[in-house]
């Protein structure tokens, strides 16, 4: 691949994401939850495609993200639009594709979605944002459902926004939405997000609001590191069956990462090796503007080494010798395990994706950056006039390419 695609180039398995799919809904059929991808994790057309045969719904978070969905075939009957702020442009455009739903957690753009609605003479069905109020339960930059982040309103706010929304025409308040945070591997969290959750849409409804759906959110996390156990899908499947007993509306979920984040590496080659008194550096032609999530959360992705010709005696077909650790197995005894700082390529000093031990590395071998099917192709930037990489899906064993390496005049694009 590396030779028929070049390097770096982000590989995406079908096959583990239909696995994750898979998971996922048996995770929530008990309580028959509804599956609205957060296609931000990946926003490839071929993934979009693929779960929209599988059943699945989109959640967007821009007038960009529906456009890419429709693009993608879907209608808006499917697609959830959430978002803290969401311009009448944008709004005016999804009611106009028929978007179904729309959250809101602010007053104003409550307003806005009334203002909207009555110009194109259409009631918008809402839900509103509410934070559950869940501990800091994953990285702060992560973490959305507490005091202090922009998204969501707090509880005491609701009394307030019903009586406003009583006296709107054009918006039907049917829903309550409630994400807080990604990257959350325990499930106590999500327990408690969904008690108050349910509380708080029999309160609103209570109040005689026509509640349809219960939004439950994403933030679903997958073992990154060696020492993270996966995500307990049994436990929290049988939590959720208790809160939720005798719940009567739809019951809404918003993975992202859940679905695609294993099923993603990005395959980069060995650019240099230095060794000095500074350290042995490791630089990769994949840096941060391939995956931005170590730079910017102090994310950890695995790494496996794949070497192409080595004095090692592994030869070209030996694969996936060493991940980071000792422990992991390395199948000739002879092969010696180097700590290795593994940066990229890019003029930034958090450009890298941490320390690993590895097997020797030379120049034009190849590593992997495991896990990277979230939250990297979609966060690649040009940065250093680097053209984002090409995007490949291996699919009954076939490689296709599935989104081209920017051409170099894009780089340009636009300008005078
Ligand atoms: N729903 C809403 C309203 C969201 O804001 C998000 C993610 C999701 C669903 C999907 O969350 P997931 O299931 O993928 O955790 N760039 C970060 C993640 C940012 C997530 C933003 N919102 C990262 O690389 O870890």
């Amino acid at each position: 691949m590396a030779r028929r695609f070049g390097t770096p180039v982000f590989v995406l398995d079908e096959k583990s994401l239909l696995q994750n799919l898979e998971e996922f809904k048996k995770m929530v059929r008990p309580i028959r939850g509804e599956l609205f991808y957060a296609l931000k994790a990946n926003p490839r057309l071929a993934v979009l495609r693929l779960l929209r045969k599988h059943g699945v719904g989109v959640e967007a978070v821009s007038g960009g993200e529906v456009r890419v969905a429709l693009k993608a075939g879907y209608h808006g009957k499917e697609i959830l639009f959430n978002g803290n702020g969401k311009t009448p442009e944008e709004v005016g455009w999804a009611v106009r594709n028929g978007v179904a739903w729309f959250n809101f957690d602010s007053q104003d753009q409550l307003d806005l979605l009334n203002r909207v609605g009555k110009r194109q003479g259409r009631v918008l069905q809402t839900l509103i944002r509410v934070k559950p109020e869940v501990p800091r339960a994953t990285h702060p930059h992560l973490s959305v459902g507490e005091k202090g982040s922009k998204f969501g309103f707090m509880r005491k706010e609701i009394p307030r926004v019903l009586e406003q929304a009583r006296k709107l025409g054009w918006v039907r308040l049917a829903g309550v939405h409630t994400h807080f945070g990604s990257q959350i591997l325990s499930v106590a969290p999500f327990l408690q997000a969904a008690r108050f959750s349910r509380e708080v849409f029999e309160e609103i409804r209570r109040e005689g609001f026509p509640m349809e759906a219960l939004n439950l959110g994403g933030g679903f996390g997958i073992p990154y590191r060696e020492t993270d156990s996966p995500f307990d899908v049994e436990t929290l499947s049988r939590g959720y069956r208790k809160i939720l007993a005798g719940f009567k509306g739809r019951v809404l979920f918003e993975p992202g990462r859940f679905l695609v984040g294993n099923a993603g590496k990005i395959l980069s080659r060995v650019v240099s090796v230095k060794e000095g008194p500074g350290g042995r550096f490791l630089v990769l032609d994949a840096g941060m503007t391939e995956n931005i999530r170590p730079a910017l959360y102090g994310a950890r992705h695995r790494i496996i080494a794949v070497h192409l010709d080595s004095d090692e005696g592994l030869g070209v077909s030996g694969w996936g010798l060493v991940q980071n650790e000792s422990k992991v197995e390395t199948p000739k005894s002879k092969i010696q395990n180097l700590k290795y700082n593994v940066v990229g390529p890019v003029c930034e000093n958090s450009d890298g994706f941490g320390r690993f031990r590895l097997p020797r590395m030379r120049v034009g071998d190849l590593a992997l950056i495991m896990d990277s099917g979230a939250y990297s192709s979609s966060m690649a930037s040009t940065y250093n006039s680097r053209p984002r990489p090409a995007e490949v899906l291996i699919r009954k064993g076939k490689a296709q390419l599935i989104r081209k390496r920017d051409s170099i005049e894009s780089l340009w694009e636009g300008e005078t």
